[in-house]
């Protein structure tokens, strides 16, 4: 088991600054393929500074999606029958992978970067770079 997605140079580079930290999310055997979650996880420099997080599985790579729309940042819900993030403030609407199909949100959602270890995911407490 290794990086499922590696870390950025700026990711360890945060790593090494101390300003961000890995939190362990939950185990690996407990994300099925698709969309698990949300889980609550901090972010940092945020306030406040608690997001929830999705975690989308494809085989054994997963991906953590922040739960926030990119609009007015209301909290998002994964909608199993459509496939689809959907927003209930004003309707934006988000792919699996987070990318916006329908505004009025006009960016993707945050992702943080994710690392497997030791059968436990792990997420980088800051958002990743787009
Ligand atoms: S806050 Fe999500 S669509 Fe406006």
């Amino acid at each position: 088991m290794g990086l499922s997605i590696a870390a950025t140079p700026r990711h360890l580079a945060a790593i090494v600054s101390g300003k961000a930290t890995l939190k362990k999310v939950v185990n690996l055997k407990a994300v099925k393929a698709g969309v698990n979650g949300p889980y609550t996880f901090s972010v940092e420099g945020m306030d406040p500074n608690t997001r929830e997080i999705f975690l989308v599985r494809a085989g054994s790579k997963v991906t953590a999606l922040e739960g926030t729309c990119r609009h007015k940042g209301c909290p998002i819900a994964w909608v199993a029958g459509d496939k689809k993030f959907e927003c209930p403030c004003h309707g934006s609407q988000y792919s699996m992978t987070g990318k916006v199909v329908q505004g009025p949100a006009t960016a993707d959602l945050y992702k943080h970067a994710v690392t497997v270890t030791a059968g436990q995911v792990w997420v980088m407490t800051t958002r990743a770079a787009k």
